[in-house]
């Protein structure tokens, strides 16, 4: 299970990122069922602000509080968006197969030209292609690692069908490429309130910063809005926004006890102070490790690279993939318009009256053989219906394992998926086959471009 989220890169995290995504994150994380992915959304970030210091401090920020709130680096892949440029590259191949009319409906684009409409403006006042394009994006992040499952919250659910369409269109189009993400909104999560008891939201200017210092935290605290009665007076809980973030970090039996002390009257001040403490409690070690963080950028920088290294493991692969399924192909691999000849034959042979006029017109099916290898060991090769190797694996032990090793390549859909990648004799130097390359790069392009073909012919 591929869990996948984003973090816009413009702010600084408070209390109610901590409890409502950060905190819930970390935790699923940890499931051994989960693959997750997090990644600081900075191209999105561009989209809402054109202060580039900002983006910068935010990208800091947001790095050294996810790692100071626990994530492993080790167990999760974390990474900046712009790292990965299979992103942007994805995000036109998308852009090409999505409705202008599906972008329309979007709510934030829509919201944008409304807000015109009512102040009598020009309808694209204001609005970028960016932010237009802003779902293609999100939808570009999410396919690029073939995401089961998105966490967002509900402003976001939308962006995620539409990843959903236009994944379905591409692979409509092109082939079964792209799993169809869900979006997951956790109803147990509560939203926390803020200082004036609404919602806590930059936007509302009620926030308390996850790492503020412990002064201005407790000052924040003591500012947090109650009714007027004294002390010795039964409280409350409902309806009460101190109450409510108590209950966010405290257990069940510290709640209850809060609970117990509310009805037999305790102060306010008294009250402020326990959310204080118990706050405190969960915060000060994070806070620490956080301050080390922000005094070594260098060190989240390589964390983020580190990130960025294992996240493009898979993507580069697959981005070559699907640049081959769209028609972005080397001229010359597999015998050059020999491939072409097997995905558009394929294709022409369905339709009707594209009967083959000659043999030579004939799609050449590739092929897989298993022979044994001088020094005793087994190999399978790949061949097109001319004979010309396509691929070579490398040797095993056992005429089995060379068997599950196409088995696995048939399953992965003929994908040169990165686990299958090792047993692929990519950088070969066989004199005979077009993926016996000295350049390891142009070898592997040809393997996926091989394997593409197949892909189409069968
Ligand atoms: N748009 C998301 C937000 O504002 C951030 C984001 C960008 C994202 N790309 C994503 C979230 C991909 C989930 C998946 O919250």
């Amino acid at each position: 299970m591929r869990v996948l989220t984003g973090i816009t890169t413009t702010g600084t995290p408070h209390l109610g990122n901590y409890v409502g995504a950060i905190r819930p994150a970390l935790r699923s994380s940890q499931r051994n069922d989960v693959d997750a992915y997090f990644f600081l959304a900075d191209y999105h970030a561009l989209i809402k602000t054109d202060d580039p210091a900002r983006i910068q401090r935010s990208t800091l920020e947001l790095a050294a509080t996810w790692l100071a709130c626990g994530l492993d680096p080790e167990r999760v892949t974390f990474y900046r968006q712009s790292d990965i440029v299979e992103i942007p590259e994805l995000t036109w191949l998308l852009t090409c197969i999505c409705g202008k009319g599906l972008l329309n409906r979007a709510h934030a684009y829509k919201a944008a030209l409304d807000k015109n409409a009512a102040s009598g403006a020009d309808p694209d006042e204001g609005v970028t292609a960016g932010l237009f394009m802003y779902p293609v994006l999100m939808a570009a992040d999410i396919l690029l690692f073939n995401a089961n499952q998105v966490p967002v919250g509900r402003d976001q659910v939308q962006h995620i069908e539409m990843a959903r369409d236009i994944a379905a269109s591409f692979n409509h189009h092109y082939g079964a490429h792209f799993t169809l993400p869900e979006a997951v909104v956790d109803s147990q999560v509560a939203t926390l309130p803020g200082l004036d008891g609404r919602k806590m939201s930059k936007s509302y200017d009620n926030t308390i910063p996850l790492f503020a210092p412990p002064e201005q935290l407790k000052k924040l605290i003591f500012g947090i809005v109650t009714d007027s009665l004294a002390p010795g007076q039964p409280k409350q809980t409902e309806g009460s926004a101190l109450f409510q973030l108590y209950q966010a970090f405290a257990s069940a039996d510290e709640s209850a006890a809060l609970a117990r002390a509310y009805a037999e009257g305790i102060g306010w001040a008294d009250a402020k102070q326990m959310l204080f403490e118990r706050i405190e409690r969960e915060i000060a070690p994070m806070r620490a490790r956080y301050q080390e963080l922000m005094a070594q950028p260098h060190a989240v920088e390589a964390q983020l690279q580190a990130g960025a290294a294992k996240a493009r493991r898979s993507a580069t692969l697959f981005a070559q993939r699907l640049r081959q399924a769209v028609g972005l192909r080397p001229l010359a691999v597999a015998g050059g318009a020999g491939a072409v000849g097997v995905a558009g034959g394929a294709r022409g042979a369905g339709s009707a009256g594209a009967a083959p006029a000659s043999a030579a017109d004939k799609p050449a099916l590739p092929s897989f053989k298993q022979y044994r290898e001088p020094d005793g060991r087994f190999a399978f090769k790949l061949t097109d219906a001319r004979g010309h190797l396509l691929l070579q694996s490398e040797s095993f032990a056992t005429p089995q394992e060379a068997a599950q090793a196409i088995s696995r390549l048939k399953a992965a859909g003929y994908a040169a998926s990165p686990d299958l990648h090792p047993l692929l004799r990519l950088g070969g130097t066989s004199p005979e086959g077009s993926a016996g390359r000295a350049d390891p790069a142009a070898a592997a392009q040809a393997a996926e471009a091989a394997l593409e073909a197949l892909r189409a012919a069968s």
